[in-house]
């Protein structure tokens, strides 16, 4: 099937890799060891075998992603769990049971099969179903679980279409399989139960969608040193760094209760990006407005894009607002703090 050709106009390079939507042809690539770009409904994924230490060791080296920070493994079918984890216990079963397919991974005991390098050597690895129904065919397809992070330059804006993909990654990956926007627009939620239900990463699960089930759940911060400790101390998720998500452009954070000294004001052209609206006080180049109606599954659809597109006009400083401190927008606030981290 043919496809056309993710170009990077930006940096001004060809590129060489196809986008289309040959799903026989990716999961040929997933099987032979190399690297595709996949739809899900969260974000597009960097997918290779999570079985194959040589093609997962490709990821790493396509983004530029340093071996501390652990992958995510896909699997079409709960039948495939043992060939991941060691043990699936009841409460798991039953977050999967609710949540699965979608934007939800369990950190759970890893099994023999899942080489170091996918889990940063953790005992733990964390895993799920996406319910991208393209993502399902490439799995089902290759017939492997799939390993695949963000597939961004380690620390930039996540993806949500395929043209995203292409822009960072073109040179470096095999095929890209187009699916489309992302619906979701946000990572998955990372979810820890044992020994109590802790939330690692806010995500594409709200934190009371969570608590609906579990009850209390505890959130852990983002670490600043991610190291070797973090797997002496269960409650802290390697990779979580402060500074994530980021655009090449300054982004600054504002609370709307902590007016800024006019010292750090951003000034210059600015880029204002905001949920209901922009970040009040300011005269924008361009402006981003996420949801007028105030409806944060639409913002969350649209966040990375966003970004993106402001982070394209070289303006001096992003001004972006809070979202709400509930729902996506706990997630969203995250992204934003990561963002903004300097
Ligand atoms: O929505 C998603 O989860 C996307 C799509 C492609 O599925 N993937 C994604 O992967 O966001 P990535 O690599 O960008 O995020 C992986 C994060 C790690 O940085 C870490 O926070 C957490 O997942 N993680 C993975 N394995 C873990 C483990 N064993 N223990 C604790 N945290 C883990
Ligand atoms: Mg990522």
């Amino acid at each position: 099937m043919g496809g056309v050709r993710g170009s990077n106009f930006r940096f001004g390079q060809v590129m060489n890799c196809d986008i289309g939507s040959d799903i026989p042809r990716a999961a040929a690539i997933i099987r032979n060891g190399g690297l595709v770009g996949m739809p899900t409904e969260t974000v597009y994924g960097l997918a290779a075998n999570a079985l194959d230490a040589r093609a997962v060791a490709r990821i790493f080296e396509a983004k530029q992603r340093p071996f501390f920070d652990p992958l995510i493994v896909h699997v079409a079918d709960r039948h495939w769990m043992p060939r991941v984890v060691s043990e699936f216990p009841p409460l798991a079963q039953r977050m999967a049971d609710r949540f699965w397919p979608g934007p939800l991974t369990l950190v759970l005991p890893r099994s023999s099969g899942i080489p170091d390098l996918v889990t940063s050597g953790l005992p733990s690895v964390g895993v799920r179903m996406p319910r991208h129904p393209l993502a399902l065919q490439l799995l089902t397809q290759s017939g492997l679980p799939i390993a695949a992070p963000s597939a961004n330059l380690f620390g930039r804006i996540s993806p949500t279409t395929a043209q995203h993909v292409a822009d960072q990654l073109g040179d470096r990956i095999d095929y890209i399989l187009d699916g489309g926007s992302c619906d979701v627009g946000l990572e998955s939620t990372v979810l820890k139960l044992d020994p109590r239900p802790c939330l690692l990463r806010p995500g594409g699960i709200s934190l009371e969608e969570l608590e609906a089930e579990l009850g209390h759940v505890d959130i852990i911060p983002p670490t600043d040193h991610p190291s070797e400790n973090d797997s002496a101390t269960p409650q802290t998720a390697p990779g979580m760094l402060p500074q994530h998500y980021a655009p090449r452009t300054p982004l600054f954070l504002e609370s709307g209760i902590s007016a800024r000294d006019s010292a750090s004001r951003p000034s210059g052209r600015l880029g204002g990006l905001g949920f209901t609206t922009v970040p009040a006080g300011y005269a924008y180049s361009a402006q981003e407005i996420l949801s007028p109606a105030g409806n944060l599954v639409t913002a969350a659809a649209g966040f990375f894009a966003a970004l993106r597109r402001l982070d394209e006009l070289s303006l001096d400083a992003i001004v972006a607002g809070e979202f709400p401190d509930q729902g996506l927008g706990r997630a969203l606030n995250d992204r934003l703090r990561r963002a903004a981290y300097r």
